[in-house]
Parts: C-alpha cells; structure tokens; sequence
C-alpha cells in the first residue's frame, strides 16, 4: 500500500484567518491541504470558489486537494485548475460524463480523482477505474464537518483498494484517532481529517495521532 498521507480539511478552520491556518496545519506534518467545495446545490451547504482558493495558494506549499462537491464540475473545473489546484475530485453522481472530465483534468496538468457518496458502490466507477488517479470514499454524507464515520463504508474501502493497486485512495468523513486504525487497514491510505485536526488543542499531536 502507498504510504499515509494525512489532508487536513480547512473546513473546519477559522475561516477568518485561513492562510494562518493552512501554515500551521503544514508546520504541524500535513501531507496535502483538503478543500471543501459547496455550491449549495449539490450540497446542501455553501463554501468557497476559485478566487479564495487562488488566494489561498501562495499560503499552502503542499499538494491542494480540492474536493468539488457542485453540480455541473465540468463548467466550472478549469477556473479551479487555473486557480492553483493540484488533485481535484468530483462526485460521480454530478456528472453524465466522468471519463470526458477526468481527460481534461489531466490534460490540464492536474490529478484527477473521482468521489463517491456512502450510497454509491464502486462498481460505478466502471470504465473509469483505470483512468483515476485516485478515489475518495464519503464515509458522511457530504456537506459538513462533524458527522461520525459510516462503518460500512470499510467494506467499499477494501473493495477499491483491490481494483486500484496502489493508487491513492482517500476517505474523508468522521475520521479520528479511534476510525483512523480500521480505515487504513480496510486499505485507505489518504485521511481528511476536518473537526478532528481543527478542534484540538495541538494540530501537531492530531496529525501525529492518525
Ligand atoms: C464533508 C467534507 C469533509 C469534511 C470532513 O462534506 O467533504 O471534508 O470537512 O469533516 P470531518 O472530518 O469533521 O468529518
Ligand atoms: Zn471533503
């Protein structure tokens, strides 16, 4: 299995003084910074677009991980690309033509990863299995920060790792110190970590804990 990277979801930082926040979560061993996108649509919460994240970018010298939770991601993909992202993921369920996006993702020079909601299977990934460079498993429904961990999402984890050999393959829901053990070894090995990391008192100690 790749080695565990942990993406912090800023998320659940103070939103006021985000670039503060994305330089201590680096300081503390952040391996990737997770950014929540929320269109209010998709999701039933809304967050920030490209010019934050543009902003954002000189602040984080680590991997941006852009999660894009929005209807209709291929309207909006390249302006999140331009805007400074280096892996972006979008929910199958948003879209008609997944194999189309994921070209263009690469093609633009980014990673490109699909996500899947708890009630998706990874049979959905079909043809694009191959295509990916890596998966996001929900293990919330997606929209906010806070939720507890869905235990049968640990069954889809072992399932994708099998079909991804060692690609990456990311869980992002209700992960702690206590999910954290049974998620990498169901074969995760990309935690977001949003309430856990952001409302303890030592972010070094959170990321070290997972
Ligand atoms: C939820 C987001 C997550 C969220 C996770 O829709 O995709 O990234 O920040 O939050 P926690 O870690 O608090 O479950
Ligand atoms: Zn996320």
């Amino acid at each position: 299995m790749p080695k565990v990277k942990i993406a912090p979801s800023i998320l659940s930082c103070d939103f006021a003084r985000m670039g503060e926040e994305i330089e201590a979560i680096i300081a503390a061993g952040a391996d990737w910074v997770h950014i929540d996108v929320m269109d209010g649509h998709f999701v039933p919460n809304i967050t920030m677009g490209p010019p934050i994240i543009a902003k954002l970018r000189s602040r984080c010298s680590v991997p941006m991980d852009v999660h894009l939770m929005i209807s209709d991601p291929e309207r909006y993909v390249e302006d999140f690309i331009n805007a400074g992202s280096d892996i972006v993921t979008f929910h199958i369920e948003a879209i008609h033509h997944p194999h189309r996006l994921l070209a263009r993702i690469k093609e633009l020079g980014c990673q490109a990863g699909v996500v899947l909601n708890p009630g998706t299977p990874e049979d959905e990934l079909g043809f694009v299995a191959d295509m990916v460079d890596l998966v996001l498993v929900m293990s919330v429904n997606p929209g906010f920060g806070g939720q507890a961990f869905i235990p049968d999402m640990l069954r889809k984890i072992k399932n994708l790792r099998a079909m991804l050999g060692d690609r990456d393959l990311e869980v992002d829901g209700g992960v702690d110190a206590n999910t954290a053990p049974e998620i990498i070894a169901a074969g995760a090995n990309v935690l977001v970590a949003g309430s856990y990391v952001f409302r303890s008192d030592s972010y070094f100690e959170a990321i070290e804990s997972l």
